[in-house]
Order: C-alpha cells, then structure tokens, then sequence
C-alpha cells in the first residue's frame, strides 16, 4: 500500500511549504491539489467562461483532459497536453480556483485523478478536502492553520519575494484570503474542515522549522 500524507488547512498557512520538505525528506511525491483547481480555473476564465456559471463550466469538462507531470521536481500540469502552470500563480486565478471549486462536478472530476495517484504513488498531497473527503484512510492527516493576519503577511511576503506584489496592498491580501476562507468553508460539497483524525498546528507563532520538525514527528512510517 503506498504512503499517503495529506496536509489540509486554508491559504497561507504553510501546506505547500511543509508538504515540499516532507516529500524531499522522506522521498515522497508532491501533489499540489489547489494547482488542479487552479488549472481548471484558468482554463474556463481564459474561454470567457466565469467560474461562477455552472451551467457554463458543466459542458467544458468533459473536453478537459488533466495530467500531472514533475519536471526535475517540480509539478506541472497539463490540460489537454498544454503546461498551464505558468499562468495559474496569477492572484486573480486564486479566487476563481476557489470559486469554480464549488461545483460538484469539478471536484469530482479532480478527486478522482487525485485518488488514483495516491493509490500508486507514495506521496504528499496538499490541499483543503484531502483527510476529510479524497482519503479518508490517509496515513498521516494534518491540518495546519494560522491567524488570517499572519497569513495575509506571508503570502504578501511572498509576492514581494518573487516581484508579482504590484499594488496589492496587505489589506488586499487579507480582504481576499477572508473571502476565500469563507467559501472554501461553507461550499455544500466537500468544504475545508478538520477531517477526523487530523492534527491540528496552529503555524501562527512558529518559524518554519519548527512546523517542519512538529509535521516530520507525525510522518513516520
Ligand atoms: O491551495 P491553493 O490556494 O492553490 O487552492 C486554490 C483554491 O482551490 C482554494 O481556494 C480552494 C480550491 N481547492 C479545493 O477546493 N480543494 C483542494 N483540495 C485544493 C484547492
């Protein structure tokens, strides 16, 4: 049986971080579930399509085709043979994700790669309905969370780090990560929540390494 860990919690508080150095530790897979969503989103935004149009999105999904591919490492994903991730980092991207991740459908549709990949591949996977809905059996089940603050902090952070910040202000930033947490939580079909049997790390008021050092005591195998 391969080596599931999944690793739930809203935006910004450090699942890519922690789920990227758990996976070189032990020599794991990296699934980034939200750069599914992510793929679709932009997929449907770029078509004219808003991600909020149901009955708009319904008809294109069967004409997508996702893969996932690691090129040295790093995840790409491809729809219909096309790498979108260059363009699904784009901040107006992450409310779409969230927005078209509501619609059953879709979720479906991605779940059902997902759990395919964890049922042959020891891997990490990041994400929002990883412990409580695509692998209820995961091994390992961690939801880390942190004060909207301070994530709104981070993920501006990380913006000004990588140039993209524009004139996103902190206030922005943490207007749309309240938005987001709002609806990835209250989405009738397999909202974030702590899934049974989670831990739960509260990243607030931890560096980095020590995250790392609480979520490697829990993945042993
Ligand atoms: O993790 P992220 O910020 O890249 O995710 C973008 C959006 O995708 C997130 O706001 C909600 C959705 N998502 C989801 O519904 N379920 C997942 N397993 C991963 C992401």
């Amino acid at each position: 049986m391969p080596y599931n860990i999944a690793i739930d919690g809203p935006a910004g508080a450090g699942k890519s971080t922690m789920a990227k150095r758990i996976a070189a530790e032990l020599g794991l897979v990296y699934l980034d579930t939200g750069a599914m969503y992510r793929g679709i989103a932009y997929y449907v935004v770029k078509r004219g399509v808003s991600p909020e149009d149901r009955e708009g999105v319904l008809p294109m999904l069967d004409g997508i085709s996702m893969d996932i591919a690691y090129d040295d490492g790093m995840q790409k994903v491809l729809i219909n043979g096309e790498d979108v991730t260059p363009y699904i980092r784009e901040h107006t991207i992450s409310m779409a994700a969230s927005t078209v991740s509501k619609i059953p459908e879709v979720r479906i549709k991605l779940v059902e790669l997902q759990r395919d990949i964890a049922s042959r591949t020891d891997c990490v996977l990041d994400g929002r309905d990883i412990g409580s809905y695509v692998l209820p059996h995961a091994d390992v089940k961690i939801y880390l969370d942190a004060r909207p603050e301070v994530r709104a902090v981070r993920r501006l952070d990380e913006l000004k780090a990588k140039g993209t910040a524009g004139n996103m202000t902190y206030e922005d930033i943490l207007a749309d990560i309240v938005a987001r947490d709002y609806q990835d939580t209250h989405r009738d079909f397999a909202p974030l929540k702590v899934a049974e049997g989670a831990i739960v790390i509260d990243t607030s008021d931890m560096s980095v390494d020590e995250v790392a050092k609480a979520v490697a005591a829990l993945c042993t195998r």
